[in-house]
């Protein structure tokens, strides 16, 4: 990037006597940032040039010679070429700025009938809208692993938590699809959210429209939104969309942190549940015997970042006056941020997911032993007339004798099962084997291996996008 010097004169500078302030130019400067969106400005330009040509504001000799110079721009900054000038603050009069000096007079003449606010309104949605077509690509690239991993464990059994602790068995395939809804959800958000961002905003100009006879259906087609914003004012102010981008953005990597956190730990010595490969995982500087989940636990870190992005463009926006103000140039850092940092998780949280191996004892071991059939053995007695609340009291007794004598619940003899309650007969370890008990949850949205290999076929047709 070059800094200023006096050959490079402000596009707006007719109206100034004295040069821009150095530190005024640091300040305002967004070119360090924006330059990301030099394929939506481009892309932008040609449209509102050819709409330019399309009512005779411009020659199509004119509209052509613009288009030509703003692709060999575009290579040039693709080729590393192109020299990025602090002094045209943005990447938006960069681009002009270096057209006009590239083909003269038509090139001075794209700026009319729109502003800059209008255009980088339309270039962060065009950008936006990209951003959310990956986003969903990478979650649902996710949303395969999972389910390619779930497609293995419909019958591995570990325990299902409440607060924690140990609640009832589950099926490993039925958590992973726990998971998947949570995706589901998130792919849902992205695409509805794209609805608001596919609005074009070209044609508001600066705040109040142009008294040019401009034809924006015409734009908006070669641009691909859907309509073209309603309203001047708010098209060049509002900011929604990007703050509906980052939220969606934020229950994703609230999402993520909660499967990392549940990874790390499954991953951990006293679970041992799953193992994550070494390819995945980090060691320790001084202790040799460390292989630490550290892609989990960044994931999670990183989910910080992204709710704080929220938490900045919502405050960003909160008590600004109609219409544009240059507050907005604060948008860009934190969207490419949630931008770079929810592709980068999705991208190796996915690549782990393979690498996991699944301790399918280890799983089933503390099923066992946190007493998860309790509430089998209480369902059980209510299916022999005994109401639940007495049930529930019989079974807490049953618990309570059971860790005294250091057993699990399918060990304790019949006779010993008796003494609790005489309604107790043979069947009941039908119900207390771990098996038993996912087995007879066969309900829909239930934990039992016919239901989730059900749930599973229904979730990839799903993914894969066939009606259901
Ligand atoms: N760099 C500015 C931004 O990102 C572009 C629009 C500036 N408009 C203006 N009137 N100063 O918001």
């Amino acid at each position: 990037m070059s800094d200023s010097n006096n050959t490079e004169k402000k596009l707006w500078g007719g109206r100034f006597k004295e040069p821009t302030d150095a530190l005024v130019e640091d300040f305002t400067e967004s070119i360090s940032f924006d330059s990301r969106l030099y394929e939506q400005d481009i892309l932008g330009s040609i449209a509102h040039s050819r709409m330019l040509a399309r009512i005779g504001i411009l020659t199509t000799e004119e509209a052509d010679s613009i288009e030509n110079g703003l692709n060999v721009i575009k290579t040039q900054i693709e080729d590393g070429e192109f020299i990025w000038s602090k002094a045209y603050e943005d990447v938006h009069m960069n681009i002009e700025a270096r057209l006009s000096e590239a083909i003269g007079d038509a090139g001075k003449k794209l700026h009319t009938g729109r502003s800059r606010n209008d255009q980088v309104a339309t270039d962060i949605r065009l950008y936006l809208r990209e951003a959310t077509d990956d986003a969903i690509e990478l979650v649902k690239n996710l949303q395969h692993q999972l389910l390619e991993l779930a497609s293995g464990e419909i019958d591995t059994i570990l325990p299902g938590y409440t607060h924690l602790q140990v609640a009832q068995p589950i099926s490993f395939a039925h958590h992973l699809l726990a998971w998947n809804e949570m995706l589901e959800r998130d792919v849902e958000r992205f695409n509805d959210g794209r609805k608001r961002i596919n609005v074009m905003p070209l044609g508001s100009a600066a705040l109040a429209g142009t008294s040019f006879p401009i034809d924006r259906e015409y734009s908006c087609d070669l641009l691909g939104f859907e309509r073209p914003a309603r309203n001047s004012l708010d098209a060049v102010s509002d900011r929604d969309f990007l703050i509906e981008f980052n939220a969606a953005a934020s229950l994703l990597m609230i999402h993520l942190s909660r499967m990392c956190e549940e990874i790390i730990l499954w991953a951990s010595e006293s679970h041992k549940f799953i193992t994550i490969g070494d390819a995945f995982c980090t060691g320790s500087s001084i202790m040799p015997q460390k292989k630490n989940p550290d892609i989990a636990e960044l994931v999670r870190g990183k989910s910080s970042r992204v709710v704080g992005n929220l938490s900045a463009l919502m405050m960003l926006m909160k008590s600004q006056p109609l219409a544009y103000n240059r507050d907005n140039q604060e948008d860009k850092e934190p969207i490419f941020d949630t931008i770079d940092t929810i592709n980068a998780s999705l991208r190796v949280f996915a690549a782990m997911i393979p690498s996991i191996s699944v301790n399918r004892e280890n799983m089933y071991r503390a099923a066992l032993n946190g007493y998860a059939t309790a509430t089998d053995l209480a369902e059980y007695l209510v299916r022999k007339e005994v109401p639940f609340r007495d049930a529930h009291e019989i079974v807490g007794s049953t618990v309570h004798y059971a860790i005294s004598e250091k057993k699990n619940l399918p060990d304790l003899t019949l006779e010993e099962l008796r003494t609790f309650g005489t309604m107790i007969d043979d069947d009941v370890y039908d119900v207390l084997t771990l098996e038993g008990s996912v087995n007879s949850r066969k309900h829909l949205g239930g934990t039992a291996p016919q239901q989730v290999a059900i749930a599973l076929k229904a979730a990839k047709e799903r993914l894969l996008g066939k009606p259901q």
